[in-house]
């Protein structure tokens, strides 16, 4: 019997391509076991867009050693795999495959070559290939959430960032095959769709027939769907029609993630980011003029190579003028191949902490400010998680925001159920279950049921 057993580390992108590369190998004969020990065939799914994911990385590759002489093989796909290529073969001769993220469609070939006995096998297609990874066969472990990649790879080029080099040219699937997808997610008993891509908004429907904003209303529109959201959005492509069908169509959800990564133009500029904090700001704008309460969330960078304490006021200013309601703040660090790389990374580690314990700081009080707003509301919530010790569940609200509440009975994962706020805390919201769950379908209950049996013995 041929066995895997898969860990992934990094983004949303590399867990839905997981899910892929799992629905390859069941297809292809593969059973998936909830322990490497039991394992015939380890693969793991790997993350380099900072220093430390890639450190893990190379620890865990460490470990692996002291399987070897097993009978096991390994695989190491993903991010650091495209960056490291033929070097992984050195620091850890037991890999035998080693495939970045834009030679999965090739993953059949490449496992037939495995089971033949080849010891060196290598996707590493860089930046040469149009075609996207498509397939029926995604095994969707998540248990409420169905993933569509929409478009894949990043041409932007920001000057600190891997991806680029690590994800390929920027493809995009039709509209009508994106539709499809969706379809399926429904049949199968999803409620709440995500549409992802590097630079998802940089969508360009290859047989022309929709414009981004007409793909996120088409999503919306399918039968049975109650949510969609889509990640990351580049500030340079946001246009103004993603506002207008948020405003238009209840299933979008009213959260726009939209890194702006500095407040500084001078270090918007030196991060090749192609705009400013004025031009930034207006797609703000916007974004607050609509009808709904659009959330907003950013990423944001410290300690870019050149960032003066002037500079990093801007990006405070910048915070206190956006009101986030949630940011993922970073240390900058320098990557293999980027231009940011022949920079000299001039601010001291100790300061780049400072700089993310005042960003941190600041931004804990906006949110304390900000998530006041939703005292004494009741929300729609869907259950993520079941109750934990302290006999609250987990839910989270249109606008992505964590939800711990009590209520008299257990709801499933993946039912929706209103909410009455009676807390607020920085990250999360409190409350008290007001209305019966509307419990999820039956096929999205046996899809969740097959899942368990995987991650209960893991
Ligand atoms: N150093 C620090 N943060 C980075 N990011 C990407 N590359 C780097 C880097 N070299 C951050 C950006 C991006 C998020 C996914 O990771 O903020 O939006
Ligand atoms: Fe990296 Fe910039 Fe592309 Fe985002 S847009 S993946 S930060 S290069």
């Amino acid at each position: 019997m041929k066995t895997f057993y898969i860990e992934t580390f990094g983004c949303q992108m590399n867990a839905h391509d997981s899910e892929k590369v799992v629905g390859t190998l069941l297809r292809e004969g593969y059973s998936q076991v909830p322990d490497e020990a039991d394992a015939g065939l380890i693969l793991y799914n790997t993350c380099s867009i900072r220093d430390k994911a890639e450190q893990k990385v190379f620890h865990r590759l460490n470990e692996y050693k002291k399987m070897q002489g097993e009978g096991k093989k390994f695989a190491v796909l993903g991010c650091v795999a495209q960056q490291e290529g033929n070097k992984i073969f050195e620091r850890a001769p037991y890999v035998s495959l080693v495939a970045g993220s834009s030679s999965y469609r090739n993953l059949p070939d490449m496992l037939a070559r495995l089971e033949a006995g080849e010891t060196r096998i290598t996707g590493l297609d860089d930046r040469q290939t149009d075609e996207t990874f498509d397939t029926e066969f995604t095994a969707r472990t998540n248990p409420h959430r169905g993933y569509i990649t929409i478009i894949e790879g990043c041409d932007k080029f920001c000057s600190y960032c891997v991806v680029p080099y690590t994800r390929g040219k920027e493809r995009s699937r039709t509209s009508a095959s994106v539709l499809a997808e969706a379809q399926r997610i429904s049949h199968s008993g999803f409620t709440e769709i995500q549409l992802l891509g590097q630079n998802v908004n940089s969508y360009a429907d290859p047989s022309g027939k929709r414009t981004f904003a007409e793909l996120l209303a088409a999503v919306g529109e399918v039968q049975g769907i109650q949510r969609v959201r889509f990640t990351t959005s580049h500030p340079r492509d946001f246009t103004r029609d993603i506002v207008d069908v948020i405003d238009a169509v209840p299933t979008l959800c009213d959260h726009v993630h939209l890194p702006v990564q500095s407040g500084s133009t001078d270090v918007l500029r030196a991060m090749q980011r192609e705009y400013t904090r004025e031009w930034y700001l207006e797609r703000i704008a916007w974004t607050k003029a609509a009808k709904r309460d659009i959330s907003l969330t950013s990423d944001i960078i410290v300690g870019f190579p050149g960032e003066t304490d002037r500079d990093f006021e801007d990006t405070i200013t910048l915070l206190d003028h956006v009101g986030y309601d949630a940011i993922y703040g970073f240390k900058y660090s320098p990557r293999p191949n980027t231009p940011a790389i022949h920079m000299h990374d001039s601010i001291p580690e100790e300061i780049k902490i400072e700089r993310l314990a005042i960003l941190n700081a600041r931004q804990r009080e906006i949110q304390r400010t900000n998530y006041a707003r939703h005292l004494g509301h009741t929300m729609p919530i869907m259950v993520e998680h079941g109750a934990n010790s302290r006999g609250q569940i987990t839910g989270r609200s249109t606008q992505n925001k964590t939800v711990n509440f009590t209520c008299e009975t257990t709801p499933a994962i993946g039912s929706y159920i209103d909410v009455r706020i009676t807390q607020i805390f920085p990250s999360s919201l409190v409350g008290e279950a007001a209305s019966a769950s509307v419990a999820p379908s039956p096929a999205l209950l046996a899809q969740q049921a097959l899942n368990a049996r995987f991650s209960a013995a893991q």
